[in-house]
């Protein structure tokens, strides 16, 4: 058995090989210097700077206002913080959708301009000669189905999807096309455990689930959403390992009264 919890840097083979041998990928997403080096520091595989930092990072209610030079900002602070874990970046809304040129351009600005290791997009059938395209020029795509939150105005809602038998075929018929395409994983958001795991039986990639079940091959989150530094997010996949929001406000609240008190600075914490 491979002893990946002492691999140096983490590979899109390495995470190819953990499928293979059964060891679970741990993914979680980060969008500054500071976070990133934790998450790193404490072994994570995969940091995915993902478009939610429109969200979380940026107060917007879906992940299309976030531009292409912002999540290379973005990215660029990770890249920094970041010696082992493999670092996989959002593509953002109408960076790649128009054609599979402008879908190449936009992944070579990423990986120039952050250093980051690898593309993620939206999509199934439809964004097949871009991942072609992207691929063959060397950059590793990790493919995204299920809920896609770049066509929330689509789907009209971010409930669970592919229930229905039409949308489950085509979300099998997808992921196949995006293994054929060239990804090296996919990212499995908000569908029933049972798929999930039906997926990632039958393809040689690894999926990483959001809301897809223990059946996959990963797990991904959001930081802010596990750390509860969004406290009114509260989806039945999410589990929450602090209570930040809490937390901060308490210790904000304290420091205000120290210094409204003149508590703060006391004479050991001055010149
Ligand atoms: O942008 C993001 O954070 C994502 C994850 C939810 C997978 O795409």
């Amino acid at each position: 058995m491979t002893d990946f919890k002492n691999a140096k840097k983490i590979t899109t083979h390495t995470l190819r090989e953990m499928k293979e041998e059964h060891v679970k990928i741990s993914m979680l997403t980060a969008y500054d210097y500071s976070l990133a080096r934790i998450v790193d520091d404490a072994g994570i595989d995969v940091i995915l700077v993902g478009d939610s930092a429109s969200n979380v990072m940026a107060g917007h209610e879906t992940t299309l206002p976030i531009t292409l030079d912002q999540m290379i900002y973005h990215a660029s602070s990770v890249v920094r913080g970041v010696s082992r874990a493999l670092v996989v970046v959002d593509l953002p809304f109408g960076s790649y959708q128009g054609n599979s040129k402008e879908a190449l351009n936009s992944a070579i600005r990423i990986m120039k301009e952050s250093g980051a290791h690898a593309v993620k997009l939206e999509g199934g059938s439809e964004v097949k000669d871009s991942v072609e395209r992207i691929v063959s020029a060397g950059v590793p795509v990790m493919g995204h189905l299920g809920l896609t939150p770049q066509s929330i105005y689509k789907f009209g809602t971010y409930v669970v999807r592919a229930t229905e038998q039409e949308e489950a075929e085509k979300l099998k018929a997808d992921a196949l096309f995006l293994q054929q395409s060239g990804c090296f994983s996919i990212v499995l958001e908000k569908i029933p455990a049972k798929l999930a795991g039906e997926v990632s039986a039958s393809l040689k990639i690894p999926m990483i689930g959001i809301g897809a079940g223990s059946q996959v091959d990963g797990q991904v989150l959001v930081i802010h959403d596990m750390l509860g530094i969004n406290k009114d997010f509260k989806p039945r996949f999410l589990r929450r390992y602090m209570k930040l929001y809490d937390e901060i406000k308490e210790a904000v609240a304290n420091y205000i009264t120290d210094v409204k008190t003149i508590d703060f600075p006391n004479d050991k914490e001055q010149y």
